[in-house]
């Protein structure tokens, strides 16, 4: 059995040009055919917040790939995209005195745990990963010198997903600039067709802003203003024009955005009703699920301004201290298994992600998947990356939930002045330096 499934993952690695219809073969077979003989082990509770059927396809995946490590997944899915609600439940549930075995915590919260005493130590866990890591996953999966997070892969945010029969049947150039997809809405609206298919959820808006901030300013402003907070950063006039630039995008959206989910406006773009979505590379994972093809059915392309940066989320998980041995031991097993070239591999190409291992090679992925690869590094090697404040990679829960508060209020109500956007998020964000 432990054969069949190889065979299927080297399959899988074969032709990108066929691998999503391979990968939904090897998801059917695998659920069809006896399970490989799992020892007799304790099941992990896992929660996660994967929950578009392309993020269900990747965690299935996943899932039926840990049985080889004899690792049973027990699923604990909060729906909700970017995580929100996973962390309301999971912060219940440690209330309530009883965490799951196993969370997808990512960014600067999985500190936040660690110093609260929650987190298993990794270490000893380690003996097997290999030593060539992504110095910024290296840091970001470790609180005080000590391993305690895994990290699965890396997704890039900065990108426009387009379906490109809409533009071809307009006769319409691929966008390469702001002012170009504003001119092309006319033509785009007249064909009936949606400019830019959104969902109005707060950490939607966000994701949607941080792309413009670093559209207009760049990485290196990107960071002054979410990471380092400067006073200087905090006052520009990048920002404001990075809202004024958000309110014109909304000018190209549908009245039923407002509480539409990002699988939803992916949706839209898959079936032609809606030329393109601003979005991280998860909404690949829902192409894929639709047997599309890079390239071909969909194209990525950088964010007008962005195409050298690196605008990134890394998936992690993270294991609640356990006292007993078999749970403890289950749960080694599990992060051996994330760290697992194979498991990586076979995730990423379902995801929409690049792998966080950073000795595997990239052959059978997509050119987008490549893309995200090069820029990774390149931007990693100039100090150019940008983590995402939506995505949790840039500052603390607090501070995040703030910032969406007061996008969103100025994203729902076109009489809010961008000053005072601009005002209201620089005392979020000065408070918190302040408080360092
Ligand atoms: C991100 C996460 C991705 C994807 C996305 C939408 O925060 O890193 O894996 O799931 O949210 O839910």
């Amino acid at each position: 059995m432990k054969e069949f499934y190889g065979i299927c993952r080297v399959m899988i690695g074969k032709k990108q040009a066929v691998q999503s219809m391979k990968l939904g073969l090897v998801i059917l077979l695998l659920t069809l055919l006896p399970l490989p003989s799992v020892q007799a082990t304790t099941p992990l509770d896992v929660l996660h917040w994967w929950t578009s059927p392309g993020e269900h396809r990747a965690a299935e995946v996943l899932r039926q790939d840990l049985l080889q490590h004899s690792v049973i997944w027990q699923d604990h899915a909060v729906p909700g995209g970017g995580g929100d609600s996973a962390m309301a439940v999971l912060k219940a549930q440690v209330i309530a005195g009883s965490p799951p075995d196993v969370a997808q915590i990512i960014g600067p919260n999985i500190g936040e745990w660690a110093n609260l005493g929650y987190l298993q130590p990794l270490d000893e866990w380690t003996a097997n990963w290999p030593d060539d890591w992504h110095r910024t996953l290296d840091e970001l999966t470790r609180f005080n010198g000590e391993r305690v997070a895994v990290p699965i892969s890396i997704h890039r945010i900065n990108w426009m997903w387009l379906n490109p029969q809409v533009y071809q049947e307009l006769g319409l150039s691929l966008p390469t600039s702001w002012s170009q997809i504003m001119r092309d809405a006319e033509t785009l609206r007249d064909a009936g067709i949606t400019p830019l298919a959104h969902g109005g959820q707060p950490w939607q808006v966000a994701t949607l802003f941080e792309t413009l901030l670093l559209s207009v300013g760049g990485p290196e402003f990107y960071r002054d203003y979410f990471v380092y907070r400067t006073p200087e950063a905090l006052a520009d006039s990048r920002v404001e024009e990075a809202l004024h630039l958000l309110r014109d995008l909304k000018t190209l959206m549908d009245d039923e955005m407002q509480n539409r989910e990002w699988q939803e406006a992916s949706r839209m773009v898959i079936e032609g009703e809606a030329a393109m979505q601003i979005m991280g590379d998860w909404v690949k994972g829902e192409f894929v699920a639709h047997s599309m093809e890079a390239g071909q059915d969909f194209l990525c392309m950088p964010v007008p301004g962005t195409a050298q940066h690196h605008l990134y989320s890394v998936d992690t998980f993270v294991f609640f201290q356990r006292e007993d041995d078999e749970t403890r031991a289950a749960q080694a097993r599990f992060a051996e298994g994330i760290m697992d070239s194979n498991t990586q591999r076979l995730f990423s190409l379902q995801k929409g992600t690049i792998p966080a291992r950073a000795d595997l090679s990239l052959a059978g992925f997509d050119d987008c998947a490549q893309t995200s690869a090069h820029v990774f590094r390149e931007a990693e090697a100039t100090g150019l990356l940008a983590p995402s404040m939506a995505h949790s990679m840039a500052t603390t829960p607090g501070v995040e939930s703030a910032l969406f508060h007061v996008l969103h209020r100025f994203f729902r109500d076109d009489d809010i002045p961008v000053t005072t956007a601009r005002e209201q998020m620089a005392r979020v964000l000065g408070a918190l330096r302040d408080h360092e």
